[in-house]
């Protein structure tokens, strides 16, 4: 059995997410190629907030970016397991750019591929993206494992902020609880190597409703009523931008502007619309919001 696995990480929250999984998987005797790849561009880590703000048209438009030359040990192998995080609701912008990497589009052919999210907590949208990349080339998504941060929404849009902003994987104001993925689910996110170690020994095919098993999975309806809305406002953002963004000048004016309302819809607007909907319209959705949650959990 042979798989690769494959990712890029600024903080390393990814790559100790993807190592303890793959750890596991070789204690069970499977071979598994490494590899972290590097987009040419480099992306900074702590970010500024001008930089930070200003690859959102590009991420959001699925643009990618070019990926630094790496080698592949095999032309073929058995599993792909695919890190990745995602960035203003869509693919990270290296994770783009790997999707369109001729060498990696050629290994995704007719294999199947479990991908691993380290992300904040807004997943969905991102996610139906790599899958679509992925079909394109004949690869199939078997297996997705999210990690996210299960604190509350707007605490933990602060707590990363003061991450990606200072570089510190800490309490902001000493209170706001830690940002990202915890140290617990980190920890426990060993396990899934056993079970995608057992399920490629075996049915292959049923990994997703293993992983489900665990319980350490979950959507909240916040969440997907917040991503839904949230991607087709970037999106309509993102053009606006590169439309009256011409010079420098001006884009990082409509930037400022974006920056602005993207404060102002998360911190003021979705409690508000969050609040009219979950007392007038979620006690009649309840079943639709439940379809809606098996559809985005399954593969
Ligand atoms: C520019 C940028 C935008 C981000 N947008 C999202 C997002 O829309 N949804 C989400 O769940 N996480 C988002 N995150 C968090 C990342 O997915 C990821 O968890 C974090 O950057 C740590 O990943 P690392 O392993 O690359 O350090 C964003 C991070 C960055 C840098």
């Amino acid at each position: 059995m042979k798989v690769l696995a494959i990712h890029y990480s600024q903080s390393g929250q990814l790559t100790q997410l993807m190592n303890n999984i793959t750890k596991q998987m070789e204690d069970e005797q499977i071979s598994v190629e490494h590899i972290v790849y590097t987009p040419q561009k480099k992306y900074p880590f702590p970010w500024s907030k001008e930089v930070f703000f200003d690859v959102m048209p590009d991420c959001v438009l699925n643009r990618g970016c070019e990926i630094t030359a790496y080698e592949l040990k095999d032309t073929k192998y058995d599993l792909i397991l695919l890190g990745y995080q995602p960035w203003f609701l869509s693919p990270s912008i290296p994770t783009m750019g790997l999707l369109k990497n001729s060498k990696f589009k050629a290994v995704l052919k007719d294999t199947p591929v479990v991908t691993v999210i380290g992300g904040r907590n807004m997943w969905i949208n991102s996610q139906k993206e790599v899958q679509i990349k992925i079909e394109e080339v004949g690869g199939k998504i078997i297996g997705n494992i999210p990690f996210y941060d299960k604190s509350q929404n707007l605490l933990s849009a602060i707590s990363i902020m003061h991450w990606m902003f200072t570089g510190n994987k800490t309490k902001k104001w000493g209170i706001v609880p830690l940002p990202g993925v915890s140290e617990e689910d980190i920890k426990e996110s060993s396990i899934f190597g056993v079970i995608i170690a057992d399920y490629l020994k075996g049915n292959i095919k049923e990994l997703q409703g293993a992983i489900l098993n665990t319980h350490k999975i979950d959507v909240k309806w916040s969440i997907v009523f917040i991503e839904a809305r949230a991607k087709k406002l970037f999106t309509f953002w993102a053009k606006l931008i590169e439309r009256k963004g011409k010079t420098p000048q001006k884009r990082k004016q409509w930037l400022y502007f974006y920056r602005f309302y993207l404060i102002f819809a998360l911190f003021i607007v979705s409690p508000i619309v969050l609040t009219i909907y979950a007392i007038i319209f979620r006690p009649f959705l309840l079943n639709k919001e439940k379809e809606e949650k098996i559809k985005i959990l399954s593969v």
